[in-house]
């Protein structure tokens, strides 16, 4: 089919190419030229695994270009909007300019029969509305959500854990399933679940399960708070109920918490909306998933004064990691980044490394210093401080790095170094939630 793909970030840009590598004619168009001119080149303009692989052959194919010119989409029967959705300044709502102009725009260059698919997280009631705004153009709206994770985008939007349309009723509504079938045909025929459903449940079914992660997390970090104050061991504890199928240890690592572009804002536009709804009591919980989520930030920062005798003004700070996650260069709201800057604005001298996202960080924080390695990153340091998990700092080998370090502490954010390996190699080890 020929599709077009609107908005070219870390949802689009991976999503274009993968509907290219499905087959179908694509073009990605953004307002950032310089995000064009990348892609265009067959290079991704950010870190994500499997992603320049993905772009390089679909460009070269010839089944993939793009384009800052949004009438390029005209002839396409099938229209992905991947805008972002970010959250408001001074409010938790989201902010929804991007994909309100996106549509106004699209709707110029759209004919009878064409579907609009909307992927952007938006707060529920928003599909209705720019279905309204659609009638007159001959177009159908089916509103499907995206749930891929960073560092695996391809990967999950490729092979998908399951696909939801949000379909109005009626005749144009099967039809715009019938296209969308048929764009998803190969995913559909590996067998991937499929959920029909309105527009409403298809809205609320990203924001729930978003939420419903962002909770689960929240839950095993109130249970860190628990064993920090009892001498317990919440890794032991998440393994323990994690073995019960009906809990699962997915998404059950105690740490720093989490960040990136989705879960923290996407929870607050949740809770707005709700209480635009005359439902707030419904999600006032999620105020306490936020809450826990902000602790452990400051409580990485306590321990690391802890381990500092009580103080780190002057104190030379060593923190490896600066993405919300591994293999992402993502810097949004990163715990990593906020940690690094709570010690730093408390007069630590701080320098930060991470194996891609520098460059990122260093525009959102110019001020903090940036090391290139681990161990640059860690020479003279008074404490090193483990913020983001990438496969590199798990392997770091606690002599080596003990040769380069002033004193032999580091705070374990993210629960994933072996305690009897670091403390054997005489560092004094110390981690949220673990003895
Ligand atoms: C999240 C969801 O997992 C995706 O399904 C969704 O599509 C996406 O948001 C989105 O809305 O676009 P992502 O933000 O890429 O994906 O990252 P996650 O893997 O969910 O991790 C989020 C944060 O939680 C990270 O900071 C991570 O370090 C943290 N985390 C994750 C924990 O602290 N503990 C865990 O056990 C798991």
């Amino acid at each position: 089919m020929r599709v077009s793909v609107i908005g070219c970030g870390y949802l689009g840009a991976v999503h274009a190419g993968a509907m290219a590598a499905l087959g179908h004619d694509v073009v990605g168009v953004d307002v950032d030229e310089a995000k064009v001119a990348a892609l265009s080149a067959g290079r991704a303009p950010f870190f994500e695994p499997g992603l320049p692989e993905l772009l390089a052959q679909t460009t070269a194919s010839g089944r993939l270009r793009f384009s800052t010119d949004l009438s390029e989409v005209a002839g396409c029967e099938v229209h992905f909007v991947c805008v972002g959705t970010p959250q408001r300044h001074h409010e938790f709502a989201a902010d929804l300019t991007y994909v309100d102009a996106a549509f106004a725009d699209l709707a110029a260059f759209l004919a009878p029969g064409d579907v609009v698919v909307g992927k952007s997280t938006v707060p529920v009631g928003t599909a209705e509305r720019l279905a309204a705004g659609l009638e007159g153009t001959g177009a159908v709206l089916i509103w499907n959500p995206e749930f891929l994770r960073e560092g695996f985008a391809v990967q999950d939007t490729l092979h998908p854990d399951r696909l939801v349309y949000g379909v109005p009723a009626g005749e144009a509504g099967e039809r715009g399933r019938a296209v969308l079938d048929v764009v998803y045909a190969a995913p559909l025929a590996d067998g991937v679940p499929l959920v029909v459903t309105d527009y409403a449940t298809a809205q609320l079914v990203k924001v729930a399960a978003n939420s419903f992660l962002a909770t689960k997390i929240s839950f095993i970090n109130a249970m860190a708070e628990l064993c920090e104050a009892t001498g317990a061991d919440v890794t032991a504890l998440a393994d323990a109920i994690g073995h019960d199928v009906r809990i699962g240890r997915k998404f059950l690592n105690a740490g720093l918490g989490f960040g990136g572009g989705c879960l923290p804002k996407d929870i607050r536009a949740f809770m707005a909306r709700a209480g635009e709804l005359g439902v707030d009591q419904a999600l006032s919980f999620l105020r306490e998933v936020d809450s826990i989520n902000m602790r452990r930030r400051v409580r990485m920062v306590d321990l690391a004064r802890e381990v500092c005798a009580g103080s780190i003004v002057g104190r030379r700070v060593a923190v490896l990691g600066a993405a919300f996650k591994p293999d992402s260069d993502d810097v949004r709201d990163s715990p990593a980044l906020s940690v690094a800057a709570q010690m730093r604005l408390q007069g630590a001298h701080v320098t930060v490394t991470d194996p891609q996202a520098i460059p990122n960080a260093q525009r959102a924080w110019p001020d903090l210093v940036f090391a290139d390695t681990a161990e640059a990153a860690a020479q003279g340091a008074d404490v090193v401080i483990l913020a983001t998990e990438w496969r590199e700092y798990r392997a770091l080998d606690p002599e080596k790095l003990a040769q380069v370090v002033r004193s032999k502490a580091i705070v374990d954010g993210r629960n994933v170094l072996d305690p009897v390996a670091w403390r054997g190699a005489g560092w004094t080890y110390r981690a949220l939630g673990r003895p």
